[in-house]
C-alpha cells in the first residue's frame, strides 16, 4: 500500500487580546516554543497591531518555528482553543492592581461583546489585572463552564517565591515546591506550612528560614517584586509572558500539571488561586492543601476583601 500520507497535525490555535507589552511577549514566547499551529493577535490599536504581527513575524521566517501568526478580530479570538486576555491599562508605579478594576472591567465587557458567540470548548485564561476579578467576572461574562474560565493568578508570584527561596536555602528552584495563594496582589499569602525542599519540609531541609523576620523578608519581597520592576522599566512581561505561556502548553497538552490558579472558590464566593490540576478542558479539579491556622485565617481575610471589590463594581 502507497504510504499513506499523515493526517494534518490538528489545526489549534491560541488568540491573544491585547499587543501590549505582555500580549506581545505571550506571542514572542508561544514562537519560541512551538505549542499550536496559530497565534492570533486582536487589538483595537490597528497600527501597532499590524506593526507587532509583522515583527513577530519575521521571528517565524527563520524555519524555527512553524507556528503562524497573525492579525484577527475579536469574532475569530471567539472560536479559538484558547483565549489569553492581556488588554487593560496596566499599574503605574505606585499604584495597586485592583485600581485598575473600573477601567479594565469596562475593557473586559466589551471584548466579550465583540468576541460572542464564544465556543464552548474554549479556554479563557485571563491575564490583565486585578486578575481575580477580572476571573470572576469573565465567568459570567463569557457564559463558559466554571472550569474552562481561570485567571493566571499566583503562579507568578509563586515562580518569584521559588526564586528568592532558591537562593536562600542554595538550591535549584526546580527543587522547592512552595505556593503563593490568595489573590494575586496585596493580599496574597504564602503557604509555608506545604512548602517544601524536595519532598522534605522547610521545617526539616532550612529550619533557618521559617524565622519570622526571614518569612516577613520573603514575603515583602515577593509582594513587592512586580512594583519594583514597574518603577524601573514601567511594566512587568518576561515573567507573565512565560507563565502563560506555559499554561497554554498544559492545556493543549493537556499535561494535568499542578499549579496555583486562579479560578471560583464555591466555599470562599469569589475568584482567587489555589492549587489546580490544569489540562485540556481548563481546571481538570482543585488540589486540596492543608494550611495551618495563621494561612487559613488569611486565606479566609483574602476572600473577604476580593467579595468586598466585587460587591462594589456590581453596585
Ligand atoms: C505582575 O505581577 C504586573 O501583575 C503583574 O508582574
Amino acid at each position: 500500500m502507497a504510504d499513506r500520507i499523515p493526517e494534518p497535525r490538528l489545526q489549534q490555535t491560541i488568540a491573544i487580546i491585547g499587543c501590549g507589552d505582555v500580549g506581545s511577549t505571550l506571542a514572542y514566547t508561544l514562537i519560541q516554543n512551538p505549542i499550536c499551529s496559530e497565534v492570533l493577535l486582536v487589538d483595537p490599536k490597528t497600527e501597532l497591531l499590524e506593526a507587532q504581527v509583522r515583527d513577530l513575524g519575521d521571528a517565524t521566517y527563520g524555519g524555527r518555528s512553524a507556528t503562524r501568526i497573525r492579525a484577527g478580530t475579536h469574532k475569530e479570538a471567539g472560536q479559538a482553543d484558547i483565549v489569553v486576555v492581556t488588554a487593560g491599562a496596566k499599574q503605574k508605579t505606585g499604584e495597586s492592581r485592583i485600581s485598575l478594576l473600573t477601567r479594565n472591567l469596562h475593557i473586559l465587557s466589551s471584548i466579550f461583546t465583540d468576541m460572542a458567540p464564544i465556543s464552548p470548548h474554549t479556554i479563557l485564561m485571563l491575564v490583565a489585572n486585578p486578575v481575580d476579578i477580572l476571573t470572576h467576572f469573565a465567568r459570567k461574562l463569557s457564559g463558559l463552564p466554571e472550569s474552562q474560565v481561570l485567571g493566571t493568578g499566583t503562579s507568578l508570584d509563586s515562580a518569584r517565591l521559588k526564586g528568592i527561596l532558591a537562593k536562600k536555602a542554595d538550591v535549584a528552584a526546580s527543587s522547592i515546591n512552595a505556593y503563593v495563594l490568595g489573590e494575586h496582589g496585596d493580599s496574597q499569602f504564602i503557604a509555608w506550612s506545604s512548602a517544601t525542599i524536595g519532598t522534605s519540609p522547610f521545617s526539616l531541609a532550612c529550619p533557618n528560614l521559617l524565622s519570622a523576620a526571614i518569612k516577613r523578608e520573603v514575603s515583602e519581597h515577593t509582594r513587592g517584586a512586580a512594583g519594583a520592576i514597574i518603577a524601573a522599566k514601567g511594566c512587568t512581561a518576561y515573567g507573565i509572558g512565560n507563565v502563560a505561556a506555559s499554561l497554554c502548553k498544559y492545556i493543549l497538552y493537556d499535561s494535568r500539571t499542578v499549579r496555583p490558579l486562579s479560578f471560583y472558590q464555591p466555599a470562599l464566593g469569589c475568584c482567587l488561586s489555589m492549587p489546580a490540576v490544569i489540562g485540556r478542558k481548563g481546571i481538570v479539579r482543585p488540589v486540596p492543601v492543608k494550611l495551618d491556622e495563621t494561612e487559613q485565617k488569611e486565606l479566609e481575610d483574602c476572600a473577604r476583601g476580593l467579595r468586598e471589590v466585587i460587591a462594589g463594581a456590581e453596585e
